[in-house]
């Protein structure tokens, strides 16, 4: 039986991956924990812990007999840039306390099997943009970036060196509609659909033209879970695997949104995004999750489009006293 403790359970992949797994594992199976009090319900278990704690961490995992641990906490790359030494730290340390704790654990008999998001942040200017390969140049330029590149190389050297069975995928965008994004580059791709179901034109802070490889959350979450319940031989990365799904760009996602929408507009107004956007992959090669694993993207531009529209639900106003 796994009992799972998955940090950061109140972000925008953290709160549907408490509630896939929970549905998988029962509720009682899985341990929500975020640093603020539990934004979602439907949650069983939750504790309000700081990642950067590792004695908090630590006994948590030791009271629920956890055997496996989701460490989703960090700064994305546009908070990340507003608080460069806070997104280190939140994302280096959070990293590495976890992977301290599976050390010792695996030292004492009790593995711990690890999983940690990486992301096309990783890449750079130098990184081929096209059909970006699984080993390639990695230049960063946003402290989120280094902080996903430097984890990389921390979760391979844990496997190599102590044998922690760590497991990670480079994300793209994601998209979803159930809990709001945080603070990331590719999240115009969520509020575009929310201004069309206002009726409003969506100022786009990224050029027509800036492809972005992109994931539908159904897609993410399953992606992430296979990874993990992959057999321990077949997950032959021990950095992060590259995992697509689709690539558009702001003006190929605006039509698809406008024959749902009839008069949809978008407006283009690029601020300091575009440099982070322009220096991440247009579409990532995902054969070697393919071959390892057995990753297949399923959803495609058109029925995340329609499935975006029909599950949004817009922040009512408030009726008026009679
Ligand atoms: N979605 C993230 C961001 O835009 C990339 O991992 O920061």
């Amino acid at each position: 039986m796994e009992r799972i403790l998955v940090i950061g359970a109140n972000g925008q992949i953290g709160s549907e991956l408490v509630e896939t797994l929970s549905a998988q594992h029962g509720a009682e199976n899985v341990i929500a924990a975020d640093i603020g009090p539990r934004s979602s319900f439907g949650v069983k278990r939750y504790e309000p812990i700081d990642v950067l704690d590792a004695n908090v961490v630590s006994h948590i995992i030791d009271t629920y007999h956890v055997t496996q641990v989701y460490q989703l906490a960090a700064l994305l790359s546009v908070t990340g840039e507003q608080a460069p030494l806070k997104a280190w730290d939140l994302n280096m340390n959070g990293l590495l306390n976890i992977l301290e704790i599976a050390r010792k654990r695996g030292m004492g008999g009790k593995p711990l099997r690890v999983f940690w998001p990486s992301s096309i942040a990783a890449f750079g200017p130098n990184t081929p943009r096209d059909n970006t390969p699984q080993m390639t140049v990695m230049d960063p330029t946003t402290i989120y970036g280094i902080s996903k590149l430097a984890g990389e190389r921390l979760c391979e050297y844990y496997f190599l060196k102590f044998g922690v069975d760590v497991r990670s995928i480079r994300y793209p965008g994601i998209i979803s509609y159930k809990s709001p994004p945080g603070g990331g580059t590719t999240d115009y791709a969520i509020a575009i659909f929310h201004s069309a179901l206002k009726g409003e034109t969506y100022r786009c802070y990224l050029g027509p033209e800036s492809g972005l490889p992109m994931i539908y959350m159904p897609d993410a979450i399953r992606a992430t879970i296979e990874l993990m319940e992959a057999p321990a031989e077949k997950v032959k990365v021990r950095s992060s695997y590259n995992v697509g799904g689709i690539s558009f760009t702001p003006r190929e996602l605006a039509q698809k949104i406008a024959e749902q929408v009839p008069g949809f507009k978008i407006a283009y107004e690029p601020d300091a995004r575009q440099a982070i956007a322009d220096s991440w992959p247009q579409s990532l090669d995902d054969s070697q999750a393919t071959a390892d694993w057995g990753w297949q993207a399923k959803i495609g531009i058109k029925e995340l489009v329609q499935d975006m529209l029909a599950n949004i639900k817009l922040p009512q106003p408030l009726s008026k006293a009679a």
